[in-house]
């Protein structure tokens, strides 16, 4: 399917030559993230930024000025009109009028789709409560396939909140369209979701576990994810499964040669410091990737490759 004028809901939305295009539009990116471009010369995207966001938000805006256009943002609700009470479809029914693309990331599941239904242009989902985030998706991937040069046959472990971590949704949805064998492992309150667990293991070969030793030596890849603090709705459980896993240099160990880590961060304490200086580390690159493929999408979406 054409990507011109798409919105970008759901990683479910995208099948395997959709996702292979964002990679391989992403590699022809890299290069212009030093020559610079006038790709997207004249075109404005809104970032409507209703939750915190570090790297999100500033790799879209990056991308976008790397490529020649502009933005123009929320990204403080308190100083618009939100702060008045403002609904988001009146909000999206404004900002259409300025811009060519909006970017929304919204604390409630379904905010994205909603998003896309009302306004006239297209709407790129960056976060939906606890239920997506399809372009850290898509930079997961990229971020694999660039390091290990290949998505095919690869064994990967996706490791803590899977019950309220939307990127850890979104991310296995994607890899169910390569022949990948993934570990889904958290403590037992935070399993990874029904519906994703059956639509993922009804695609590839999936396993439950709490443990993350007995599966390290199996792996290719460790995606290690934050508790999701903010979306529980009683304190007391995250207290419960605050630290239930960090990963150390002793943890490491039992890796097989050529691991790699990898997490959408921010990090809490899951990944010990003494980790980054290591091979094995890939999140702080995973940053870089993750401004390109979202230069893709954006020349993507907006029609001009
Ligand atoms: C993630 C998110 O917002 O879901 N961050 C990100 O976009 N890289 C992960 C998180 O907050 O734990």
């Amino acid at each position: 399917m054409s990507f011109k004028g798409r919105d970008v809901v759901s990683i479910r939305d995208f099948d395997r030559k959709d996702i292979d295009q964002v990679l391989t539009t992403a590699k022809l990116m890299e290069p212009l993230t030093k020559a610079g471009s006038e790709l997207l010369k004249g075109r404005i995207s809104a970032n409507i930024f209703y939750e915190p966001s570090t790297r999100t938000r500033m790799s879209f805006e990056a991308a976008m000025l790397r490529l020649g256009g502009n933005c123009i943002n929320i990204t403080e609700p308190r100083t618009s009109s939100i702060d008045k009470g403002e609904s988001l479809s009146d909000t999206l029914r404004v900002v259409e009028n300025y811009s060519d693309l909006i970017v929304l990331r919204h604390p409630l599941e379904g905010s994205a789709k909603l998003a896309a239904d009302l306004a006239s242009i297209p709407v790129i989902n960056a976060g939906s409560g606890s239920e997506e985030h399809p372009t850290q998706a898509l930079l997961d991937l990229y971020t694999i396939w660039r390091e290990k040069g290949k998505l095919d046959g690869t064994k990967i472990a996706i490791l803590g909140d899977l019950r309220y971590g939307r990127t850890a949704h979104s991310l296995a949805y994607a890899l169910a369209h390569y022949d990948t064998e993934l570990f889904f492992v958290s403590p037992r309150t935070l399993r990874m979701r029904r519906e994703v667990l059956e639509e993922v293991g009804s695609r590839i070969k999936v396993s439950e576990t709490t443990d993350i030793s007995t599966t390290l030596p199996n792996i290719d890849i460790l995606y290690v994810t934050r508790i999701q603090k903010e979306r529980f709705p009683d304190l007391e459980e995250y207290q419960k499964v605050r630290g239930a896993y960090r990963i150390t240099l002793e943890t490491l160990r039992e890796a097989k040669t050529g691991l790699i880590v990898m997490h959408p961060l921010p990090r809490a304490d899951e990944i010990a410091l003494d980790v980054d200086r290591t091979s094995f580390a890939r999140y702080f690159r995973e940053t870089w990737y993750g401004m390109v493929v979202r230069m893709a999408l954006l020349a993507l979406v907006l029609g001009v490759v």
